[in-house]
This record gives C-alpha cells, sequence and structure tokens, in this order.
C-alpha cells in the first residue's frame, strides 16, 4: 500500500473574513499604538506629500531606525520639494551617504526636479502619474497615492507581505507567493474604504511590532481571531522563502594613501556605476576571486605594506565583496587626478561616504 500523504494545506481564502472588521480592528488598534515618526502625521491632519514621498524613498530596503536621522537631516537642509531639487548633486549624494543604494539618490533628485519643472512643485495625486516619475515604482506610488492623498490602494512591503501571509495562511514561499499575497492583500486594502492611508500604515506597523518574524505577539494581536496561521499554529513559520542562491564574490584592495602632511586621498567615483558620484577611497578593480587583481593601478611595486589583518566585507545586492586595506606613502611623482583630493584625517568623519568605505576608515583609525 502506497503510503499516503496528508493533503499539503491550501492556500486559505478564509471564509471568515471581513473586511469591514478587519479593517475597523486594524484602525481602533492603530489609533492607540501608531508608530511615532518624523513623517507621519497623527489622523485628521493632512500629510505633507514631500515628506510622505522622500521618506518612502528612503525606507526601499533600509530600516526605519536606519532613515530617521536621515529624513532630518533632509528637511532641515531642503524643506521643501523645490529646494531639494535647486540643491547640487553632490551636496544630495554626501547628505545621502551611508544609506546606501545610492541609484535611489540619484533619482530622488531626479524626480524633485520633475515635480518642481513638470508639475509646478506639487506632487500628482495619482497613482499612474506618480509612476511616470524617476524612482517611484507600484509599491511607493501605492505608499505615496494612500498615505499623502488618501487613495484606497494596495501597499506591500515586507511587513505587509508577512501580515498577509499569516493571515491567509499562504504556504508557497517567496517570491512565488507575491501573486497570492497581491491577491489577498487587496481584499484588505480596496474598495470603498475609509481611512486608506492610516491603514496602510497600521499594516505596517502590525507587521513591525506585533506580527515580527520570530516571535509573532499573536496574544496582543487586533486580528488574531481569525488569522488562519496562528488557527493552524504555523505563525512562526510563514512566510515561507525560497533558498537564496549564493551570492557571487568579489575581492579587490583598498588604498590609504597618505602625502607628507598626512592628509589621506579621497576621491569623486564615476557619475555612473556602482556608488557612481560618491566620495570614497581608491580601490582597484573588484574582480572575482583568482583573476588578475594587482595593485599595478596605483604604481605600487612593494606590496609588503600590505596588510593582511585590514579586511572588510561588504554585502551589495549582487555579490559579496572582500577588501584588502594597503597603506603606503604617496608613490614618488604621484599626482592627484582631477577627482582626487586629500582630507585631513580630522575631517575624514564629516565627510560623507558610503559604508563600504565607512568600514575601513573605522579599520584603520580605530
Ligand atoms: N515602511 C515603509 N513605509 C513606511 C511608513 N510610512 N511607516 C512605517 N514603516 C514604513
Amino acid at each position: 500500500m502506497p503510503k499516503t500523504m496528508p493533503a499539503p494545506l491550501r492556500p486559505c481564502k478564509n471564509d471568515n473574513f471581513d473586511q469591514k472588521a478587519f479593517r475597523g480592528a486594524l484602525l481602533k488598534w492603530y489609533d492607540r499604538h501608531a508608530r511615532v515618526l518624523p513623517w507621519r502625521y497623527t489622523p485628521g491632519n493632512k500629510a505633507n506629500p514631500y515628506h510622505v514621498w522622500l521618506s518612502e524613498v528612503m525606507l526601499q530596503q533600509t530600516t526605519v531606525q536606519a532613515v530617521i536621522p536621515y529624513f532630518g537631516k533632509f528637511v532641515d537642509k531642503w524643506s521643501t520639494v523645490q529646494k531639494l531639487a535647486a540643491a547640487k548633486d553632490e551636496d544630495v549624494m554626501h547628505a545621502w551617504a551611508g544609506l546606501g543604494y545610492y541609484a535611489r539618490a540619484r533619482n530622488l533628485l531626479k524626480c524633485a526636479r520633475a515635480v518642481s519643472t513638470e508639475h509646478l512643485g506639487i506632487f500628482p495625486e495619482s497613482i499612474d502619474s506618480l509612476k511616470t516619475l524617476p524612482g517611484i515604482g507600484d509599491y511607493t506610488a501605492a505608499a505615496i497615492a494612500s498615505i499623502a492623498f488618501d487613495i484606497p490602494a494596495t501597499v506591500i512591503d515586507g511587513n505587509v507581505d508577512r501580515v498577509v501571509s499569516r493571515y491567509f495562511a499562504i504556504q508557497d514561499p517567496l517570491p512565488d507567493s507575491k501573486p497570492e499575497i497581491r491577491e489577498q492583500a487587496k481584499r484588505l486594502f480596496e474598495g470603498t474604504v475609509k481611512r486608506p492611508g492610516d491603514f496602510a500604515q497600521a499594516m505596517m506597523d502590525l507587521g513591525a511590532t506585533i506580527c515580527t518574524p520570530k516571535s509573532p505577539k499573536c496574544g496582543v494581536c487586533p486580528i488574531a481571531e481569525h488569522c488562519q496561521a496562528r488557527l493552524r499554529g504555523i505563525a512562526t513559520e510563514l512566510p515561507h522563502r525560497r533558498e537564496k542562491a549564493v551570492q557571487p564574490k568579489r575581492v579587490g584592495y583598498v588604498y590609504w594613501v597618505t602625502n607628507s602632511k598626512g592628509e589621506v586621498l579621497f576621491e569623486t567615483r564615476p557619475p555612473t556605476g556602482l556608488l557612481g558620484g560618491m566620495t570614497g577611497l581608491p580601490t582597484s578593480d573588484w574582480v572575482a576571486p583568482g583573476a588578475i587583481n594587482h595593485i599595478s593601478a596605483m604604481k605600487i611595486e612593494d606590496t609588503a605594506v600590505m596588510n593582511k589583518n585590514l579586511k572588510i566585507r561588504h554585502t551589495f545586492t549582487h555579490f559579496d565583496l572582500e577588501l584588502t586595506g594597503v597603506k603606503l606613502p604617496a608613490p614618488r611623482g604621484f599626482r592627484l587626478s582631477p577627482n582626487q583630493f586629500w582630507v585631513a584625517p580630522a575631517d575624514i568623519p564629516a565627510l560623507g561616504f558610503p559604508t563600504v568605505f565607512r568600514k575601513f576608515v573605522r579599520l584603520v583609525l580605530d
């Protein structure tokens, strides 16, 4: 007799689902427990679309805690989208340094300039027109439309993925389950609904504070009653995720070059490509391990200065990088390229540059 397997749990349509009850319970909870965040407006107060847009772009792939100080710095420096549009590229790139995913900063400026020149400084109010702007995709358009303009839209970030996967006990692993999650999420977000912006933020807050990845607090969850994952005892297991492919690795050298005054060589990276337009330390090419990777780019003959302990690792979206530090005095006859400049060690902390270089600077200075 072939062994009979238990039927796999099907994604559950959640027959007890009642949109009005779900939204009512969640909004009631939000009114008491909403996180206080600098870009947020209390219920009843109109949100500032510039603040909503800026925070949503910053929050793409970055945590709320990391974004808070950057958001404050940006609105202090540039209080309106027109002021940001008029900023110098390098000032914005410096202010963004450390937040990562630098294409976002370049698109941020492009978008500010498009809003300023093509829309008279006023953010358009429909999802479709928002999506025509640089750096605004499906998620960001839906978030801005609902939070800034109270337009019902399905806003799905990582927190919402988790809440919806659990509430409807969606068993397929992410990212394959995305269409199913979207289909179910629409039942929560769309239709003739009250307070779309607060609801979207309530879903995010629920995911961030109650329906957390490792130990969801189902005992105090406002929508626990009909949550299918809780009822089946599988809340902590969901959402499943497809195993990640191992990231390719790249290696290279990063140089700490000093002149006779003890100043350190920095450069502005080329405008396009990875970390484009950002300030950084000079490096070799970053190549696959084992590929030829000399340090001849700097005309360095004496590799004895290479210090095996000066290694840093950094993960980019598509590869893991390991850089070996090389400390050396500027080679004889060295001349600055137009994109290079010397910085006194005391001035380095105030210089904005990406985390991969910050890790190395910390290693050398500490
Ligand atoms: N993550 C993305 N957008 C957010 C928001 N508006 N509030 C809290 N967390 C978020």
